[in-house]
């Protein structure tokens, strides 16, 4: 099928090349040329592992371009994944979608086009799209009636791991209140469901995956599908360490607490890691949206900001945990480990690291940084920020009362702890995210604390 995707962010670049390696025909177009002449070139301009490789394989399928007129007419479906960032109000900033609407609306032909958003948007949005296409059609056809549907099909790749969430998805929500424009969409989606095309070499098929589960259903609900779905991951976390807080006081084992509930499969194991929160552009923002879209109706959502909250109070308990240890934080110098707000990204949207080094900042602490990946971002995004960016981890070191891990960076597990003991002032290490391996630092003379 023809497809043109509106955005090359981490959805709309994955998704799109996705759609042209398992056979279909992508026009991927971002407003940014910069980011089209890199594409053409093969440069990737995020870090998500092995999407440069895929977008190889796929690349007689795919087009990069910045013009609508190259990439709307004929396309049978068009998927709109521009950014939708928050506001100071909670509720997402709209202004790209409705542009994209509007431009969509003025290029679409007269044949049927199913008109698809992907990115994550406030629930009533599929309505009002509808409307801004049908208003930009009418305008440049002097009141022709545009044949089109608009559907959601709402995205749960994680950054990461987003080749392999889109490649084998735990399943595909499609909404639409026309059943042709959910038919295109099956059709679209064939290969994937009845996973018949062939696996690349370096993301093979896991063995648990045959058919993926296909969620049919109407616009609203498919909006409020993907609202939910991050809303109760995002409990998830809160609750564990809730738990966690607890757990310290009565003396328990967090890891080992979630470990004993996680096996229940009622609960199931994954969400349930303690340490300092949640970060990322989705959780902080879509919490905050359903928050947002409650309070149109009247409603209160009291779980979801509870949430929110012992989120927030994680960061929090860095600066106590460091400050019970050290007494005096002023003039300490502390090193961090990560600045990425997970592994495997150099994204730094609403990073715990970024926020906790602004709080040991305004506490008087010399803040030494580290990340494997997104060090070179960090100092391009948050350049103003007095700390010092060490490009290996003996060198931050060096001279430190503290290092604290904030991102779980599979190369820190198997640090050389004993060197980096002998670098630190005092060799004292808090685990934010139950990373490390307790006695192995002990070994190496470190005393080891852990956020719950
Ligand atoms: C999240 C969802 O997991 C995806 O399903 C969804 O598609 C995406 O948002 C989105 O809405 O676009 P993502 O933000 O890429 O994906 O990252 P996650 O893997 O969900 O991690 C989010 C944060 O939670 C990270 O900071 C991670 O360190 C933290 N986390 C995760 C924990 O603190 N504990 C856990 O047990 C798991």
């Amino acid at each position: 099928m023809r497809v043109a995707i509106i955005g090359t962010g981490y959805v709309g670049l994955t998704t799109g090349v996705c759609l042209a390696f398992v056979g279909h025909s992508v026009s991927c177009l971002d407003s940014d040329c910069s980011k089209i002449t890199a594409l053409r070139r093969g440069e990737i301009p995020i870090y998500e592992p092995n999407l440069g490789d895929l977008l190889e394989g796929a690349r007689p399928n795919l087009a990069f371009t910045d013009s609508y007129a190259e990439a709307i007419p004929g396309a049978e479906v068009v998927f709109i994944a521009v950014g939708t960032p928050p506001t100071p109000s909670g509720a997402p900033n709209l202004e790209f979608l409705s542009q994209a609407a509007r431009c969509i609306g003025q290029y679409v032909n007269s044949d049927f086009t199913v008109v698809v958003n992907k990115s994550t948007v406030p629930i009533g949005s599929g309505n009002w799209v509808g409307s801004l296409l049908r208003e930009a059609y009418e305008q440049r056809h002097e009141g022709a009636s545009a044949d089109f549907a608009v559907a959601s099909n709402p995205e749960f790749l994680r950054e990461g791991s987003a080749l392999h969430d889109s490649l084998y998805p735990d399943r595909i929500v499609i909404g639409a209140d026309e059943s042709r424009a959910l038919e295109v969409l099956y059709s679209l989606y064939r290969p994937i469901l009845d996973q018949t095309f062939t696996a690349p070499t370096y993301l093979p098929r896991p063995e648990s995956v045959s058919a993926i589960p296909l969620v049919s259903t109407d616009l609203a609900s498919a909006e409020l599908i993907k609202y939910a779905a991050n809303a109760f991951l995002a409990l998830k976390i809160s609750f564990i360490n809730e738990i966690g807080l607890l757990g310290e006081r009565v003396g328990a084992n967090i890891s080992e607490v979630a470990r004993g509930i996680g096996l229940d499969s009622r609960i199931g194991s994954r969400f349930l890691s303690a340490g300092i929160g949640w970060g990322g552009s989705c959780f902080g923002k879509d919490t905050a949206a359903l928050i947002a879209t409650a309070g149109e109706y009247g409603l209160s959502m009291p779980i979801v900001e509870a949430a929110r909250k012992i989120n927030s109070r994680q960061r929090d308990r860095v600066v106590e945990k460091l400050l019970q240890e050290l007494k005096i934080l002023k003039g300490r110098t502390i090193g961090l480990l990560g600045l990425a707000f997970k592994p495997n990204t150099d994204d730094l949207r609403e990073a715990p690291a970024v926020e906790i080094a602004q709080k040991l900042i305004d506490r008087g602490v010399r803040v030494k940084v580290h990340d494997p990946i997104a060090l070179h971002r960090f100092q391009r995004e948050h350049g103003g920020m007095s700390v010092q960016a060490c490009v290996n981890v003996c060198e931050m070191a060096e001279g430190c009362d503290a290092l604290v891990l904030l991102t779980e960076w599979n190369e820190y597990r198997d640090l050389d702890w004993e060197a980096l003991a002998g670098r630190m002032r005092v060799p004292f290490l808090l685990d934010g995210r139950h990373a490390l391996d307790r006695e192995k630092l002990a070994r190496a003379g470190f005393r080891y604390v852990s956020i719950c």
